[in-house]
């Protein structure tokens, strides 16, 4: 049987992507342009700037995808893309880059949703099994999805205020960390103890989560031990902060495990990559939920990049999913 190839570009926020998978297996090619050292200067991603830069990295990333894959456009099967959620004009960019393609190339398109993306980017660990639980933790999301037969989403539950990488993020400025923060917060929580307590917030909906609330009391704390000349450890206040953090998601993870019993269970976005949140799932939830298979992708999977994109639009091509030239991005879109 003939390869089925399907090129992948996300560009929702500061990653400009091409990537092309064969199969939905083997990813031949992924290739990232990271905007991030641009943003950083601004202590976080400036819309225009980013569109402007998705503008001019898009072709010299499509070409070195097609390089590096050793695959030319014809032989591609279907293109998809990230159609949604996310800064609109650095949306605008991919699905543009996306239509052109299909266009020039008669190519099927697939829209793709980018939470849909973080959660399939586990396809490339193992086969995924049904029905599957998703705990999405990204800078833009923080969802409980329920996921009872491939490519069906009920999202059962989301953040009331700030996601959860938005909140590192803050955190990580308040304590004068590059940005993004939550990987450096990350680093410093391994050399310090989780020795002060940080409110745990209270949110309506038995799966949706907060964490505005917690943001604001590491400010507070911060600022109260400058009023007071009190001395504190970083590290210390890292470790407290990430900890109090993973423990809200954890909590309400058990709950829709207890509750749904999946077959597998998943991380996805970029918060999957901390160190707190992986062991915590692969030394607690693993003993303590037998039947179920926890799943953790890869680091270069976890943040933004286009082969995730690439394999959810595999999935989502074999499931039927098209689009036509009438499509156009969306900041916000519903996973369903
Ligand atoms: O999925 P992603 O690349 O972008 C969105 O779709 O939002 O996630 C980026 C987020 C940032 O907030 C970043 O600080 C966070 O993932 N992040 C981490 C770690 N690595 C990346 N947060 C905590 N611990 C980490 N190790
Ligand atoms: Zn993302």
């Amino acid at each position: 049987m003939k390869d089925r190839l399907i090129l992948g570009i996300e560009s929702s926020c500061d990653e400009t992507a091409v990537a092309i998978v064969k199969n939905e297996t083997t990813l031949l090619s992924s290739v990232v342009s990271s905007q991030v050292n641009v943003h950083k200067k601004f202590g976080g991603v400036i819309p225009e700037v980013a569109s402007r830069i998705h503008v001019e990295n898009i072709s010299v990333v499509l070409e070195e995808a097609l390089q590096q894959a050793n695959v030319t456009m014809e032989e591609i099967d279907a293109i998809a893309f990230t159609q949604g959620p996310g800064l609109i004009g650095s949306l605008h960019i991919g699905v543009q880059a996306a239509k052109t393609l299909a266009w020039a190339y008669q190519k099927p398109l697939v829209p793709v949703h980018h939470i849909a993306g973080h959660i399939y980017a586990n396809a490339f660990v193992k086969k995924l099994e049904y029905p599957l639980m998703a705990l999405v933790v990204s800078g833009g999301h923080t969802e409980l999805v329920y996921i009872p037969n491939e490519y069906e989403f009920q999202v059962l539950g989301a953040t009331a205020d700030d996601a959860i990488g938005e909140a590192f993020d803050k955190v990580g400025r308040v304590l004068d960390l590059p940005y993004p923060g939550g990987v450096y917060i990350d680093r410093l929580a391994q050399q310090g103890t989780p020795c002060y307590s940080f409110t745990k917030p209270k949110v309506e909906g038995e799966y949706n989560f907060s964490f505005s609330g917690l943001k604001s009391s590491v400010l507070q704390f911060l600022q109260r031990c400058e009023r007071t000349q009190q001395t504190y450890k970083k590290e210390d206040v890292a470790a407290s902060f990430q900890e109090t953090a993973i423990s809200i998601l954890l909590e309400k993870a058990r709950k829709a495990i207890q509750e749904y019993h999946p077959k597998m269970f998943v991380l996805a976005g970029g918060v999957a990559a901390n160190s707190g949140l992986r062991n915590k799932i692969e030394n607690e939830f693993v003993k303590e939920f037998t039947t179920t298979d926890f799943v953790i992708p890869p680091l270069s999977c976890c943040t933004d990049n286009a082969a995730m994109i690439a394999m959810a639009g595999s999935i989502a091509y074999r499931h039927e999913v098209e689009c036509d030239y009438q499509v156009g991005a969306k900041c916000s879109m519903n996973l369903k």
